[in-house]
C-alpha cells in the first residue's frame, strides 16, 4: 500500500490548519511542506515560522522538502519548528553526508532528493545512509506542472539498487504531477511515497482524492 504525502503548496493559506486536519483525518501519512529560497528554485514559499505554527496546532509527520541552495545553514530552524524528516537535493552546495549527519542528529529523518535531469546512480551512494529519496518528476518551483515520465525509470533503478543492498525497506518518494493517471506508474516502478499537490486540493472531494492513493 502507498503512502501519501499531500503537499501544502497546494492548500487554502488562509485556512492551513483546517486543510491539514482534513488531509490527516482521511488518512494522510505525511503532510509535505516544501520550502523554496527564490534561489535554488524561482519561486518562493513559507518557511520554518509557518512551520513551527502548523507542528503546533496539528501535530503530525512533516516531511520537509528543503529547495534551498544551502540546506546545511538552514537545518537548525527546521529542526526546532517541528520536523519529522527533512530532504535536500543533491544539486545543492552542502556537504552532503554532513548534512544528513546534521539531520540525524537533530532527531529527524533524512532524505536526498534528484531534480529531473539527475541520474537516479546519482543517490546510489546515499542509499543506506538516509531513510528517503526523493524523485523529482517535475522541475522542483511550481505545483500543477505536468509529470515527466521519465521518473519512472529513475524509480525503478533505485527501488532495484535498495533492493540489492538489503535496503527494501527504503522510502522512494515521487513528487510532481501525480494524480490518479500517473501514481499507478509510479507505485508499479517502485515508489512507495506519493507527493500530490493540485490532485488532492484542486479535487472536489479531496478525501476521496487521499483514499484512492492510499489504495494503490
Ligand atoms: C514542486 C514541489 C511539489 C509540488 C507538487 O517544487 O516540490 O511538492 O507542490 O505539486 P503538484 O502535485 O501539483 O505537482
Ligand atoms: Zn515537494
Amino acid at each position: 500500500m502507498a503512502m501519501i504525502a499531500p503537499s501544502l503548496l497546494s492548500a487554502d493559506f488562509a485556512h492551513l490548519e483546517r486543510d491539514c486536519r482534513t488531509c490527516l483525518d482521511a488518512g494522510a501519512d505525511f503532510l509535505h511542506f516544501d520550502v523554496m529560497d527564490g534561489h535554488f528554485v524561482p519561486n518562493i514559499s513559507f518557511g520554518a515560522p509557518v512551520l513551527s505554527s502548523i507542528s503546533k496546532a496539528v501535530p503530525a509527520f512533516y516531511d520537509v522538502h528543503l529547495m534551498l541552495t544551502d540546506p546545511l545553514d538552514y537545518l537548525p530552524m527546521f529542526l526546532k519548528a517541528g520536523a519529522s524528516m527533512i530532504t535536500f537535493h543533491l544539486e545543492a552546495n552542502s556537504p552532503v553526508q554532513e548534512t544528513i549527519d546534521a539531520i540525524h542528529a537533530g532527531g529527524a529523518k533524512a532524505g536526498v532528493v534528484i531534480k529531473p535531469a539527475t541520474p537516479a546512480q546519482a543517490a546510489f551512494e546515499w542509499l543506506d545512509k538516509v531513510e528517503m529519496v526523493l524523485v523529482m518528476s517535475v522541475e522542483p518551483g511550481f505545483g500543477g506542472q505536468k509529470f515527466q515520465p521519465a521518473a519512472l525509470e529513475k524509480l525503478s533503478a533505485l527501488r532495484e539498487q535498495a533492493k540489492k543492498i538489503g535496503r527494501p525497506d527504503l522510502l522512494l518518494q515521487v513528487d510532481g504531477g501525480v494524480d490518479r493517471t500517473t501514481a499507478p506508474l509510479c507505485v508499479a516502478a517502485g515508489a512507495n511515497v506519493l507527493v500530490a499537490g493540485s490532485a488532492v486540493f484542486g479535487a472536489a472531494d479531496p478525501a476521496a482524492e487521499i483514499s484512492f492513493y492510499k489504495g494503490l
